[in-house]
Protein backbone atom coordinates (compact mmCIF):
# COMPACT_ATOMS: atom_id res chain seq x y z
CA UNK A 1 0.00 0.00 0.00
CA UNK A 2 1.06 3.60 -0.53
CA UNK A 3 0.01 6.42 1.44
CA UNK A 4 -2.94 8.52 0.12
CA UNK A 5 -1.20 11.99 -1.17
CA UNK A 6 -2.22 14.94 0.19
CA UNK A 7 -4.06 17.19 -1.48
CA UNK A 8 -2.91 20.45 -0.09
CA UNK A 9 -5.66 20.53 2.38
CA UNK A 10 -4.11 20.53 5.63
CA UNK A 11 -6.84 22.62 7.28
CA UNK A 12 -6.10 21.23 10.70
CA UNK A 13 -2.42 21.35 10.83
CA UNK A 14 -1.55 22.09 14.44
CA UNK A 15 2.37 22.03 15.69
CA UNK A 16 2.20 18.08 15.57
CA UNK A 17 4.63 15.30 16.43
CA UNK A 18 6.70 12.89 14.40
CA UNK A 19 5.03 9.75 14.11
CA UNK A 20 5.08 6.34 12.62
CA UNK A 21 2.41 6.25 9.76
CA UNK A 22 1.06 2.95 8.41
CA UNK A 23 2.66 3.13 5.30
CA UNK A 24 4.80 0.81 3.75
CA UNK A 25 8.27 0.98 3.26
CA UNK A 26 9.62 1.49 -0.25
CA UNK A 27 9.93 -1.37 -2.30
CA UNK A 28 11.60 0.46 -5.32
CA UNK A 29 15.15 1.06 -3.60
CA UNK A 30 18.32 -0.68 -5.00
CA UNK A 31 19.89 -3.13 -2.19
CA UNK A 32 18.58 -5.09 0.31
CA UNK A 33 20.95 -6.21 3.12
CA UNK A 34 20.86 -10.31 2.77
CA UNK A 35 19.94 -12.22 5.72
CA UNK A 36 23.64 -13.74 6.58
CA UNK A 37 24.63 -10.31 6.99
CA UNK A 38 21.92 -9.06 9.64
CA UNK A 39 22.62 -8.93 13.14
CA UNK A 40 19.60 -9.38 15.36
CA UNK A 41 17.59 -11.66 13.03
CA UNK A 42 14.59 -10.02 11.70
CA UNK A 43 12.40 -11.52 8.74
CA UNK A 44 10.26 -8.34 8.42
CA UNK A 45 11.58 -5.04 6.67
CA UNK A 46 11.80 -2.59 9.09
CA UNK A 47 8.56 0.20 8.86
CA UNK A 48 10.17 3.61 7.21
CA UNK A 49 6.92 5.46 7.20
CA UNK A 50 7.32 9.22 9.04
CA UNK A 51 4.18 11.52 8.97
CA UNK A 52 5.71 15.14 9.25
CA UNK A 53 3.58 18.21 10.18
CA UNK A 54 0.31 16.13 9.32
CA UNK A 55 2.52 14.66 6.13
CA UNK A 56 2.34 11.33 5.59
CA UNK A 57 5.52 9.97 3.99
CA UNK A 58 6.43 6.38 3.02
CA UNK A 59 9.99 7.30 4.07
CA UNK A 60 12.19 9.82 5.82
CA UNK A 61 14.57 10.71 2.59
CA UNK A 62 13.45 13.16 0.81
CA UNK A 63 15.32 15.58 -2.06
CA UNK A 64 16.71 18.76 -1.12
CA UNK A 65 15.36 22.05 -2.68
CA UNK A 66 17.92 23.00 -5.52
CA UNK A 67 19.49 19.70 -6.33
CA UNK A 68 16.65 18.25 -7.73
CA UNK A 69 15.57 20.34 -10.24
CA UNK A 70 11.48 19.72 -10.88
CA UNK A 71 11.82 16.48 -10.53
CA UNK A 72 11.38 15.52 -13.93
CA UNK A 73 15.21 15.87 -14.69
CA UNK A 74 15.72 12.60 -12.64
CA UNK A 75 12.92 10.42 -13.59
CA UNK A 76 14.96 8.78 -16.42
CA UNK A 77 17.12 7.23 -13.20
CA UNK A 78 14.69 5.76 -10.59
CA UNK A 79 10.86 6.14 -10.04
CA UNK A 80 10.17 8.78 -7.94
CA UNK A 81 7.62 7.32 -6.22
CA UNK A 82 10.41 5.55 -3.93
CA UNK A 83 11.14 9.00 -2.33
CA UNK A 84 9.44 10.43 1.05
CA UNK A 85 8.83 13.70 -0.33
CA UNK A 86 10.27 15.83 -3.11
CA UNK A 87 10.99 19.27 -2.77
CA UNK A 88 11.58 21.50 -5.71
CA UNK A 89 13.92 24.39 -6.34
CA UNK A 90 12.88 28.12 -4.88
CA UNK A 91 10.00 29.38 -6.72
CA UNK A 92 9.64 32.97 -6.49
CA UNK A 93 6.48 35.74 -7.58
CA UNK A 94 8.49 36.35 -10.64
CA UNK A 95 10.93 34.18 -13.04
CA UNK A 96 14.36 34.99 -12.15
CA UNK A 97 17.78 34.22 -14.04
CA UNK A 98 20.13 33.90 -11.58
CA UNK A 99 23.40 35.19 -10.95
CA UNK A 100 26.13 35.01 -13.99
CA UNK A 101 28.04 32.15 -14.13
CA UNK A 102 30.17 30.71 -13.05
CA UNK A 103 28.01 29.52 -10.39
CA UNK A 104 29.63 26.28 -8.57
CA UNK A 105 32.78 25.91 -7.80
CA UNK A 106 34.48 22.46 -6.04
CA UNK A 107 36.07 22.56 -2.81
CA UNK A 108 37.10 20.03 -0.56
CA UNK A 109 34.41 17.84 0.53
CA UNK A 110 31.95 20.25 -1.41
CA UNK A 111 31.00 22.99 -3.21
CA UNK A 112 30.27 26.90 -3.43
CA UNK A 113 27.67 27.57 -5.04
CA UNK A 114 25.79 30.60 -6.49
CA UNK A 115 22.88 29.81 -8.40
CA UNK A 116 21.14 32.96 -7.44
CA UNK A 117 17.54 31.55 -6.97
CA UNK A 118 17.11 30.77 -10.74
CA UNK A 119 13.20 29.63 -11.53
CA UNK A 120 10.61 29.73 -13.14
CA UNK A 121 8.06 31.87 -11.07
CA UNK A 122 4.52 30.60 -9.37
CA UNK A 123 2.65 31.53 -12.60
CA UNK A 124 5.01 28.95 -14.40
CA UNK A 125 5.49 26.98 -11.37
CA UNK A 126 1.48 26.22 -11.30
CA UNK A 127 0.87 25.65 -14.60
CA UNK A 128 3.93 24.16 -16.13
CA UNK A 129 5.95 21.94 -13.10
CA UNK A 130 3.48 21.09 -10.90
CA UNK A 131 1.28 18.89 -13.02
CA UNK A 132 4.03 16.61 -13.13
CA UNK A 133 3.53 16.03 -9.86
CA UNK A 134 0.03 14.65 -9.12
CA UNK A 135 1.15 11.64 -11.28
CA UNK A 136 3.31 10.94 -8.38
CA UNK A 137 2.36 9.38 -4.60
CA UNK A 138 5.16 11.00 -3.56
CA UNK A 139 3.86 14.10 -1.69
CA UNK A 140 5.26 17.60 -2.70
CA UNK A 141 6.72 20.59 -1.01
CA UNK A 142 7.13 23.72 -2.72
CA UNK A 143 10.15 25.96 -1.60
CA UNK A 144 9.37 29.61 -1.78
CA UNK A 145 11.25 33.05 -0.95
CA UNK A 146 9.91 36.16 -1.17
CA UNK A 147 11.42 39.57 -1.20
CA UNK A 148 8.97 40.97 1.81
CA UNK A 149 6.50 39.74 4.11
CA UNK A 150 3.81 40.02 1.43
CA UNK A 151 5.65 38.68 -1.02
CA UNK A 152 5.61 35.29 1.25
CA UNK A 153 2.40 35.55 2.10
CA UNK A 154 0.70 36.36 -1.28
CA UNK A 155 3.14 32.74 -2.22
CA UNK A 156 1.93 31.06 0.13
CA UNK A 157 -2.14 31.50 -0.98
CA UNK A 158 -1.29 31.02 -4.24
CA UNK A 159 -0.11 27.40 -3.28
CA UNK A 160 -2.96 26.88 -0.71
CA UNK A 161 -5.76 24.46 -1.90
CA UNK A 162 -3.70 23.80 -4.75
CA UNK A 163 -3.80 19.82 -5.97
CA UNK A 164 -0.78 18.08 -5.63
CA UNK A 165 1.19 20.46 -2.86
CA UNK A 166 1.57 19.23 0.27
CA UNK A 167 3.00 21.96 2.09
CA UNK A 168 5.59 24.93 1.98
CA UNK A 169 9.01 25.05 3.01
CA UNK A 170 10.31 28.60 3.48
CA UNK A 171 13.41 29.54 2.21
CA UNK A 172 14.64 32.34 4.77
CA UNK A 173 17.97 31.49 4.39
CA UNK A 174 19.59 31.99 0.86
CA UNK A 175 22.97 33.39 1.25
CA UNK A 176 23.15 33.99 -2.88
CA UNK A 177 20.39 36.64 -3.40
CA UNK A 178 20.01 40.44 -2.36
CA UNK A 179 18.54 40.34 1.19
CA UNK A 180 17.88 36.83 0.96
CA UNK A 181 19.35 35.48 4.49
CA UNK A 182 17.40 38.62 6.77
CA UNK A 183 14.59 36.76 7.32
CA UNK A 184 16.60 33.64 8.81
CA UNK A 185 19.11 35.49 10.46
CA UNK A 186 17.12 37.78 12.66
CA UNK A 187 14.49 36.36 14.98
CA UNK A 188 12.00 39.21 15.32
CA UNK A 189 12.05 38.55 11.32
CA UNK A 190 11.54 35.12 11.19
CA UNK A 191 8.66 34.99 13.17
CA UNK A 192 7.25 37.95 11.56
CA UNK A 193 7.83 36.23 7.97
CA UNK A 194 6.22 32.55 9.85
CA UNK A 195 3.69 34.01 11.22
CA UNK A 196 2.44 35.71 7.83
CA UNK A 197 2.53 32.87 6.10
CA UNK A 198 0.99 30.63 8.87
CA UNK A 199 -1.70 33.45 8.57
CA UNK A 200 -2.13 33.49 4.96
CA UNK A 201 -2.02 29.14 4.30
CA UNK A 202 -3.84 26.20 5.90
CA UNK A 203 -1.17 24.07 4.42
CA UNK A 204 2.12 22.81 6.64
CA UNK A 205 4.45 25.36 6.81
CA UNK A 206 7.91 24.45 7.46
CA UNK A 207 10.50 27.04 7.73
CA UNK A 208 14.42 26.15 6.26
CA UNK A 209 16.63 28.07 8.75
CA UNK A 210 20.30 29.24 8.06
CA UNK A 211 23.42 27.98 9.87
CA UNK A 212 24.86 31.59 9.53
CA UNK A 213 24.19 32.55 12.65
CA UNK A 214 25.74 32.92 16.05
CA UNK A 215 22.36 30.55 17.54
CA UNK A 216 20.18 28.80 15.47
CA UNK A 217 18.64 28.07 18.37
CA UNK A 218 16.87 31.15 18.77
CA UNK A 219 16.03 31.44 15.01
CA UNK A 220 14.01 27.91 15.97
CA UNK A 221 12.08 29.01 18.73
CA UNK A 222 11.00 32.27 16.84
CA UNK A 223 9.49 30.25 14.17
CA UNK A 224 8.35 27.89 16.16
CA UNK A 225 6.52 30.71 18.22
CA UNK A 226 5.20 31.83 14.95
CA UNK A 227 3.30 28.79 14.17
CA UNK A 228 6.05 26.73 12.19
CA UNK A 229 4.78 22.86 11.72
CA UNK A 230 8.43 21.71 11.42
CA UNK A 231 12.02 22.72 10.28
CA UNK A 232 14.47 21.98 7.89
CA UNK A 233 17.56 22.31 8.74
CA UNK A 234 20.56 23.49 7.32
CA UNK A 235 20.70 25.76 3.96
CA UNK A 236 24.05 26.38 2.60
CA UNK A 237 26.97 28.15 5.02
CA UNK A 238 28.59 31.25 3.40
CA UNK A 239 32.06 30.10 2.01
CA UNK A 240 34.21 31.99 -0.34
CA UNK A 241 37.25 30.53 -2.83
CA UNK A 242 39.87 32.31 -4.12
CA UNK A 243 41.95 31.77 -7.89
CA UNK A 244 45.68 32.17 -6.74
CA UNK A 245 46.27 32.78 -10.11
CA UNK A 246 44.53 35.32 -10.91
CA UNK A 247 44.16 36.61 -7.25
CA UNK A 248 40.50 37.03 -7.51
CA UNK A 249 37.30 35.16 -5.81
CA UNK A 250 36.02 32.29 -7.85
CA UNK A 251 32.90 33.39 -7.62
CA UNK A 252 31.82 36.59 -9.49
CA UNK A 253 29.81 37.44 -6.89
CA UNK A 254 32.78 36.87 -4.55
CA UNK A 255 30.82 34.37 -1.81
CA UNK A 256 28.57 31.79 -2.31
CA UNK A 257 27.03 28.78 -0.25
CA UNK A 258 29.06 25.93 0.99
CA UNK A 259 27.42 22.42 0.79
CA UNK A 260 28.41 18.80 0.78
CA UNK A 261 29.75 16.46 3.26
CA UNK A 262 32.47 18.97 4.89
CA UNK A 263 28.82 21.18 6.16
CA UNK A 264 27.86 17.77 7.56
CA UNK A 265 29.40 18.16 11.34
CA UNK A 266 28.05 21.38 11.64
CA UNK A 267 24.46 20.74 10.42
CA UNK A 268 24.79 17.98 12.78
CA UNK A 269 25.37 19.94 15.82
CA UNK A 270 23.01 21.92 14.69
CA UNK A 271 19.97 20.18 14.74
CA UNK A 272 21.09 18.50 18.11
CA UNK A 273 20.90 22.45 19.80
CA UNK A 274 17.55 22.33 17.68
CA UNK A 275 15.98 19.51 18.97
CA UNK A 276 16.98 20.10 22.73
CA UNK A 277 15.18 23.50 22.33
CA UNK A 278 11.78 22.96 20.43
CA UNK A 279 9.81 20.21 20.26
CA UNK A 280 8.86 20.52 16.52
CA UNK A 281 9.59 17.64 13.92
CA UNK A 282 12.88 18.41 12.50
CA UNK A 283 14.10 17.73 8.85
CA UNK A 284 18.14 17.28 8.61
CA UNK A 285 19.87 18.59 5.56
CA UNK A 286 23.76 18.47 4.84
CA UNK A 287 26.54 16.62 3.74
CA UNK A 288 24.47 13.35 3.12
CA UNK A 289 25.69 10.61 1.36
CA UNK A 290 24.93 7.34 2.89
CA UNK A 291 22.22 5.46 5.12
CA UNK A 292 24.81 5.80 7.64
CA UNK A 293 24.79 9.95 7.33
CA UNK A 294 21.40 10.07 7.49
CA UNK A 295 21.32 7.65 10.60
CA UNK A 296 23.62 9.99 12.50
CA UNK A 297 20.77 13.01 11.82
CA UNK A 298 18.29 10.40 13.41
CA UNK A 299 19.97 9.78 16.18
CA UNK A 300 20.74 13.80 16.74
CA UNK A 301 17.04 14.42 16.91
CA UNK A 302 15.69 14.79 13.25
CA UNK A 303 12.45 12.85 11.92
CA UNK A 304 13.81 13.23 8.46
CA UNK A 305 16.81 13.92 6.43
CA UNK A 306 17.01 15.81 2.90
CA UNK A 307 19.79 15.01 0.16
CA UNK A 308 21.54 17.48 -1.46
CA UNK A 309 24.76 17.98 -3.27
CA UNK A 310 25.09 13.93 -2.91
CA UNK A 311 22.58 14.00 -5.99
CA UNK A 312 25.12 15.88 -8.23
CA UNK A 313 27.35 12.99 -7.76
CA UNK A 314 25.00 10.28 -8.17
CA UNK A 315 21.73 11.22 -9.53
CA UNK A 316 20.63 8.20 -7.41
CA UNK A 317 22.01 8.89 -3.82
CA UNK A 318 18.86 9.69 -2.05
CA UNK A 319 17.43 6.06 -2.94
CA UNK A 320 20.77 4.87 -2.10
CA UNK A 321 20.39 6.81 1.59
CA UNK A 322 17.20 5.03 1.58
CA UNK A 323 18.56 1.75 1.09
CA UNK A 324 21.59 2.36 3.13
CA UNK A 325 18.87 3.43 6.33
CA UNK A 326 16.91 0.40 5.57
CA UNK A 327 20.13 -1.55 5.14
CA UNK A 328 21.30 -0.19 8.89
CA UNK A 329 17.48 -0.73 10.74
CA UNK A 330 18.01 -4.22 9.59
CA UNK A 331 21.08 -4.74 10.53
CA UNK A 332 20.39 -3.42 13.97
CA UNK A 333 17.13 -5.57 14.44
CA UNK A 334 15.09 -1.76 14.39
CA UNK A 335 11.58 -2.80 13.20
CA UNK A 336 10.93 1.67 12.59
CA UNK A 337 12.92 4.51 11.59
CA UNK A 338 10.93 5.78 14.72
CA UNK A 339 12.77 4.80 17.26
CA UNK A 340 15.84 5.93 16.42
CA UNK A 341 14.82 9.71 16.60
CA UNK A 342 16.32 11.76 19.44
CA UNK A 343 18.57 8.77 20.69
CA UNK A 344 21.75 10.93 20.98
CA UNK A 345 20.18 13.47 22.66
CA UNK A 346 20.76 14.24 26.36
CA UNK A 347 18.20 12.24 28.55
CA UNK A 348 16.35 15.02 29.21
CA UNK A 349 15.38 17.35 26.81
CA UNK A 350 14.83 21.08 27.07
CA UNK A 351 11.80 22.19 25.65
CA UNK A 352 10.50 25.40 24.94
C1 LIG B 1 23.37 24.10 -6.36
C2 LIG B 1 22.53 24.29 -5.14
C3 LIG B 1 21.35 25.01 -5.24
C4 LIG B 1 20.55 25.20 -4.10
N1 LIG B 1 19.39 25.90 -4.22
C5 LIG B 1 18.57 26.03 -3.15
C6 LIG B 1 17.31 26.67 -3.27
O1 LIG B 1 16.90 27.10 -4.34
N2 LIG B 1 16.55 26.80 -2.14
C7 LIG B 1 16.94 26.31 -0.93
O2 LIG B 1 16.19 26.43 0.05
N3 LIG B 1 18.13 25.66 -0.80
C8 LIG B 1 18.95 25.52 -1.87
N4 LIG B 1 20.14 24.86 -1.74
C9 LIG B 1 20.53 24.33 -0.41
C10 LIG B 1 20.22 22.84 -0.28
O3 LIG B 1 18.83 22.60 -0.40
C11 LIG B 1 20.76 22.28 1.05
O4 LIG B 1 20.11 22.95 2.12
C12 LIG B 1 22.25 22.46 1.20
O5 LIG B 1 22.91 22.27 -0.02
C13 LIG B 1 22.85 21.53 2.24
O6 LIG B 1 22.63 20.16 1.91
P1 LIG B 1 23.71 19.28 1.09
O7 LIG B 1 25.03 19.45 1.78
O8 LIG B 1 23.19 17.89 1.15
O9 LIG B 1 23.76 19.80 -0.31
C14 LIG B 1 20.96 24.67 -2.85
C15 LIG B 1 22.14 23.93 -2.77
C16 LIG B 1 22.93 23.73 -3.89
C17 LIG B 1 24.20 22.93 -3.76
Amino acid sequence: MTPKKKKGSGKDQGRRRTSASSAEPSSVVGHRTSASSVEPSSSKRPKLGVTIAGIAMKNPVMTASGTFGYGTEFTRFFDLNALGAIIVKTVTMHSRQGNPPPRIVETPGGMLNSIGLQNVGIDAFLRHKLPFFRSLTTPLLVNIAGKSLEEFATLSKRLTDVEGVAGIELNISCPNVAGGLDFGTDPALTYEVVRAVRQATSLPVIPKLSPNVADITVIARAAADAGADALSLINTIVGMAIDVRTRRPKLPGATGGLSGPAIRPIAVRMVWEVARTVKLPLIGIGGIMTGDDAIEFFLAGASAVQVGTASFLDPLASVKVLAGVEAYLTRHGFDAVTPLIGTALPPHRETE
